[in-house]
């Protein structure tokens, strides 16, 4: 059978269509599992690193001062005298590191509603089952695993006593 030139090209442009949807629809779950690495929850806590390694410190206190990234200083203060505006509808992370171990930190930033339903408090690192999520972080955690293990650094660096405390 012979197909006029336009309705061949539709037919055309159908299939390229239907083949890319098909492309995306086989490649969403590969995306999703290549972003989340798999961690394990012990308790209140998440004990191993989610990349194998050490956070960086200052980059994890960077990534909690910054008004687009982290936005913690929405909600906590801390020992930041550089930064005017500081929350107050959460506890100070003054001392963070002597009240909770790196296992504890690190849950409690991957996925705070975990402990108390009710919390405010963001799940970092997580794409599943959260309503009211932006468009631009559909697919994606607020913060990769890299960058959730500085910030577990640098919390775990803030100590009780001042002289041991991070300056900046
Ligand atoms: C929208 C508000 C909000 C934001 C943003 C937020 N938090 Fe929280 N966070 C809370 C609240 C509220 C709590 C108290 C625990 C609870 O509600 O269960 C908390 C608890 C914590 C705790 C445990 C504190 C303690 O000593 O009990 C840590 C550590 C923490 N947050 C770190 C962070 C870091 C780091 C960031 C940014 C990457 C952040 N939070 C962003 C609201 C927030």
């Amino acid at each position: 059978m012979r197909m006029t030139g336009s309705r061949s090209r539709r037919l055309k442009s159908l299939a390229r269509r239907w083949a890319l949807a098909g492309l995306c629809l086989a490649l969403a779950p590969c995306a999703h599992a290549a972003v989340l690495a798999p961690f394990e929850v012990a308790g209140d806590a998440i004990p191993q690193s989610l990349t194998g390694d050490k956070g960086d410190p200052a980059r994890g206190r960077a990534i909690v001062v910054d008004r687009q990234k982290g936005l913690c200083l929405l909600c906590h203060s801390g020992p930041f005298a550089e930064q005017r505006f500081q929350g107050d509808i959460a506890p100070s992370l003054e001392g963070a590191g002597s009240r909770w171990s790196e296992g504890q930190l690190r849950l409690r930033l991957v996925d705070a509603p975990r402990l108390n339903r009710d919390t405010s408090m963001p799940s970092y690192y997580r794409i599943d089952g959260l309503n009211r999520v932006a468009p631009a972080f559909k697919g994606k955690p607020v913060l990769e695993a890299q960058q959730i293990e500085d910030v577990v650094a640098f919390l775990a660096s803030l100590r009780e006593t001042p002289t041991a405390q991070e300056k900046p």
